[in-house]
């Protein structure tokens, strides 16, 4: 359950290192970088760069520039630097997004701060263990699931039913959205093996399944959701939707995945009829 104070180990301690920026910068910006090395005892540190801008333009940009030329004791993820592949998410100026599509132009004239996805366990620097929002999506079954047998072309789908997974499949699960979700901190984590809250970005894959027209497991799929934490520990305060890089909406997502819960048909013992398509 939620921890309201911050442990000792974790509190940010002042004397972080600062680097100057090198002779004869022409255009100089200053990255605050959250820094934590597990293989010492010290509390995390913000250390500052001054870096040299001119050929700067994305923030991954900054943060690639750091570790080539300045510290390449920096440890960060990043992959396709195109905003596909979601390794790059951090919370930056105070708001969760990916550093490779967000500009230093956006960010104003101030100084970059740079810190680890928030309330994720910190493996080094800005590198996060996203263990539990991984089994999440797991939990969700993200697959097609058929009770008939394989069709010996393909599954078809109308245009329009396909139509309807615009704006959920898109999701490239970076994570952004569950760690803006104040109620995912304090309820996202398994307690006693079992699932808690499980957060925007896997219950917006959860529609994304319940909407597939193909799929034949809806009336599962939403007695797997059927408890007071999984889905209904969403109280609709919308940080999720405002940080998405990839501009979805997963509060929508939700209330959709609600209106099905209550809409769904029951037998006379209340129990859930089994609607398969
Ligand atoms: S709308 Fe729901 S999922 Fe989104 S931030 Fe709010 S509580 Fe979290
Ligand atoms: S819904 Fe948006 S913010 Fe959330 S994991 Fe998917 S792409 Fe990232
Ligand atoms: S590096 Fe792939 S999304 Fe940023």
């Amino acid at each position: 359950m939620v921890q309201l104070t911050l442990p000792q180990n974790s509190k940010v301690r002042k004397n972080g290192k600062i680097y100057k920026a090198p002779q004869g910068a022409a255009k100089t910006r200053t990255f605050k970088v959250y820094r934590y090395d597990p293989s010492t005892d010290d509390n995390p540190r913000v250390d500052h760069y001054e870096v040299d801008v001119s050929n700067v333009s994305m923030v991954l940009d900054g943060l690639i520039k750091i570790k080539n030329e300045i510290d390449p004791s920096l440890s960060f993820r990043r992959s396709c630097r195109e905003g596909v592949c979601g390794s790059c998410s951090f919370n930056i100026n105070g708001a969760n997004t990916l550093a490779c599509t967000k500009s230093l132009d956006d960010l104003g004239s101030g100084d970059i701060t740079v810190y680890p996805l928030p309330h994720q366990p910190v493996l080094k620097d800005l590198v996060t263990d996203l263990t539990n929002f991984y089994e999440q999506h797991a939990y969700i079954e993200p697959f097609l699931k058929a009770k008939e047998d394989e069709p010996e072309t393909e599954w078809k789908q109308s245009q329009e039913d396909r139509a309807k997974l615009d704006g959920l499949y898109e999701c490239i699960l970076c994570a952004c959205c569950s760690t803006s979700c104040p109620s995912y901190w304090w309820n996202g984590e398994k307690e006693g093996g079992e699932e808690e809250y499980l957060g925007p970005a896997a219950l917006l894959q959860s529609y994304r399944w319940l909407s597939d027209s193909r799929d034949q497991y809806t009336n599962e799929r939403l007695d797997n959701l059927e408890d007071e934490f999984k889905l209904y520990r969403c109280h609709t305060i919308m940080n999720c939707t405002q940080v998405c890089p990839k501009h979805l909406n997963p509060a929508k997502a939700i209330a959709e995945v609600k209106k099905m819960m209550v809409n769904r048909p029951v037998d006379r013992t209340g129990k859930a009829k089994d609607t398969s398509k």
